[in-house]
């Protein structure tokens, strides 16, 4: 039984400030332990977790196997290349294959919104959801507060700004879902043409220059143009004039010398922030992805009915 009210992780929206907390105070004992110089727990030994990426990935897909692995689940990987989907098959008979193979949690990257919610009525596996298409991506989501509460300590009354394409990355719901439930301001920011209408209606204010969000945040969440799902083109003129409008510069943030900069990743230097940021000391991007991996512990040891982490595990 866990102490989670969820029983699965498909997405920050509707999840408690209690259960985020359980989750992000879980994840500060899990980055103790990949400090040790053995960063092996046996917390879920004789379980099996099967990633199954039908997108491609780098940090998420890395970051979730290091966690199986620092807590001693067996994983096996699957990716859409190479396997039958190619022939034919459906996903719901690939993931009732893959659990008649007896596995306990499935962690799925899928370019469909609700892949992830469509396998919990198929399965009786625990379902992690790795990003489905431009709905959510909670463990990013996760990992990103968790970095700004190492920075700031309680959010609440945090102002943070997420900047770029908001209506197709699928970062962005997640961040704002979470950061409300802790009790966080959101600004979103870019082109319209990359903000959803009405937007406002969830809670969060828009801005349409770069300027306005600098100088509302406590922290610029950067996020990349996504080219790859944007159904149409036009929606800014060229990935130059987008930089010379919202991308992020030194010279821009001189008025913030203490604002934190986060970009879930991959980075377009050039396009939504130059190098000089990304790689600066105001930049918690390479943090974030070291505490990726204590998020994703915490997330797949708490579904699994864990309940506290023990000192000397
Ligand atoms: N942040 C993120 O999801 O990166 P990947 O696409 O490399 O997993």
């Amino acid at each position: 039984m866990s102490i989670l009210k969820i029983k699965h992780l498909l997405g920050l929206e509707g999840v408690s400030a209690e259960d985020i907390t359980k989750i992000l105070e879980t994840a500060v004992s899990f980055k103790q332990i990949l400090e040790r110089p053995v960063k092996k727990v046996p917390t879920l030994r004789g379980q099996t977790v099967v990633n199954l990426f039908f997108e491609n990935s780098t940090r998420t897909r890395i970051s979730f196997e290091l966690a199986e692995k620092r807590l001693s689940a067996d994983t096996v990987n699957f990716s859409a290349s190479g396997s039958s989907t190619s022939k034919g098959e459906t996903l719901r008979d690939t993931v009732r294959n893959i659990e008649a193979m007896k596995i306990d949690t499935v962690v799925i990257r899928h370019s469909s919104p609700g892949s992830a919610e469509y396998l919990t009525k198929c399965l009786d596996a625990k379902i992690i959801n790795a990003g489905d298409g431009s709905h959510e991506h909670p463990t990013q989501g996760l990992l990103d507060i968790f970095t700004l509460r190492e920075k700031f300590g309680n959010l609440k009354g945090k102002k943070i700004a997420i900047v770029g394409d908001i209506a197709y990355g699928r970062v962005p719901l997640s961040n704002i879902y979470g950061l409300q439930a802790l009790g966080a301001e959101i600004m979103l920011c870019g082109p319209p043409t990359l903000i959803p209408r009405d937007i406002e209606k969830i809670g969060v204010k828009v801005s349409y220059r770069i300027e306005e969000a600098i100088e509302f945040a406590d922290a610029l969440n950067v996020l990349r143009i996504q080219l790859e799902r944007q159904n149409s083109t036009g929606l800014f003129p060229t990935t130059r004039e987008y930089f010379r409008f919202f991308g992020i510069t030194k010279e821009r943030l001189k008025s913030k010398p203490e604002i934190v900069i986060l970009h879930p990743g991959p980075i377009n230097r050039g396009v939504e922030i130059d190098s000089e940021v990304a790689d600066g000391e105001n930049s918690v991007i390479l943090e974030q992805v070291t505490n990726g991996v204590a998020v994703r512990m915490a997330v797949l040891y708490l579904l699994s009915g864990g309940e506290e982490v023990r000192e000397n595990q």
